[in-house]
């Protein structure tokens, strides 16, 4: 099969993150600031990435604002011909700080937000990050840059949704993400407590129908229905290895974000093998590429290229098979585990995220 080049590319500057999010999705073991790649190396990986073919940057993390070299490694990419968006939690997003990255090239700003108000967003960050946050987002909008509101909904803020649409609104988001936690890392240990209710999901549909049509012309609105509802999985990353790559804070090289959740798959680190081998050669990379690896039912399916199989860390995480079909398609034998899952899940108290 042939291999085509990546689009994107996530760059996970640091894990160091001023939240204690709850549905993080980051790994348990966080990589230390110690461990960290240098600002050369992250320069590397960048001129690696765009002689790959990359195109967009998401500067991430943790919080990349975090990294005191943020400006310069923003200014390479750009300078590289690369569309650099930021993600993230807006502490520490100053008026000064925003204009500098903007003169160095910085495209786009993605502000996470945990809450309709102070009150349940602070919950769940776990800091009174909200107003920080209000202030990040004029100071986007003051800049004339465009702005994208991600939000992770759960069982504590489903029923906020409304409000939250409003929220993105008044901010003058161009677009908004209203996406159900997905359980991976942290998040996976506290999904009894972020699972919404099949009520929660069911109110919330004509909300968003609505608000979706009435917003049409001012803020795109991407909503992501909890998948273990759903009858079919979500085609993550577009396919195993087809359009994105991330690098994790010390060089690990992932196929998708969640990827070292497959205690199976052997990663391959930018700092002893060149970008290019590992994004067309490595076994990382080629383990679930295109349908040769799929099987029964998604061998014999009509829907094998359009979700791919769902996601393979989610396989992996709930059958202990990365190269099971996800078990949320209702065509898996291993549906079952997904049903019981929602049938006994108990709300409970979630664990905020720690460090360690
Ligand atoms: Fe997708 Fe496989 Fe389910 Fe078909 S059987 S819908 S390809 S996960
Ligand atoms: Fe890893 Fe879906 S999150 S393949």
């Amino acid at each position: 099969m042939t291999i085509p080049p990546p689009l994107g590319l996530l760059a996970e500057l640091t894990h160091r993150c001023p939240l204690h999010c709850p549905y993080c999705s980051n790994p348990i073991e966080l990589v230390t600031r110690a461990n960290e790649m240098t600002t050369e190396q992250w320069i590397s990986v960048l001129t690696q990435a765009r002689d790959l073919g990359v195109l967009q940057v998401h500067m991430s993390g943790g919080e990349p604002l975090a990294r005191h070299d943020l400006p310069a490694l923003v200014a390479h990419a750009s300078d590289l011909g690369c569309y650099v968006n930021l993600v993230t939690s807006g502490l520490g997003l100053t008026e000064e700080r925003l204009t500098d990255l903007a003169g160095r090239g910085l495209a786009h700003v993605q502000l996470s937000v945990q809450g309709a108000d102070a009150a349940m967003a602070n919950r769940i960050a776990g800091v009174r990050a909200h107003h920080h946050k209000l202030a990040a987002a004029a100071v986007v909008k003051r800049l004339d840059l465009p702005l994208t509101v991600n939000v992770v909904l759960h069982r504590a803020n489903h029923h906020q949704v409304g409000a939250l649409i409003e929220l993105a609104e008044q901010m003058g988001a161009d677009r908004l993400e209203l996406a159900n936690t997905q359980y991976y890392g942290w998040g996976l240990r506290n999904r009894d407590a972020l699972m919404p209710t099949a009520d929660q999901l069911a109110a919330a549909e004509p909300v968003v129908r609505a608000a979706t049509e009435r917003l049409r012309d001012k803020m795109l609105i991407v909503y992501v229905v909890s998948d273990y509802y759903s009858e079919y999985p979500k085609p993550c990353m577009y396919g195993w290895g087809s359009r994105q790559l991330t690098v994790a804070p010390n060089g690990d090289v992932l196929p998708c974000p969640a990827a070292s959740a497959i205690a199976t798959l052997k990663l391959d680190n930018v700092l002893s093998t060149a970008l290019s081998d590992i994004w067309y050669r490595s076994e990382s990379f080629n383990a679930y590429r295109g349908t040769d690896w799929m099987p029964e039912p998604c061998r014999g399916c009509a829907r094998k290229e359009v979700d791919f199989g769902g996601c393979r860390c989610q396989a992996f995480l709930l059958t202990g098979d990365a190269a099971a079909t996800d078990p949320v398609c209702t065509k898996s034998p291993a549906r079952g585990i997904v049903d019981r899952i929602l049938a006994e899940t108990t709300p409970s108290e979630f664990v905020m995220r720690v460090s360690r």
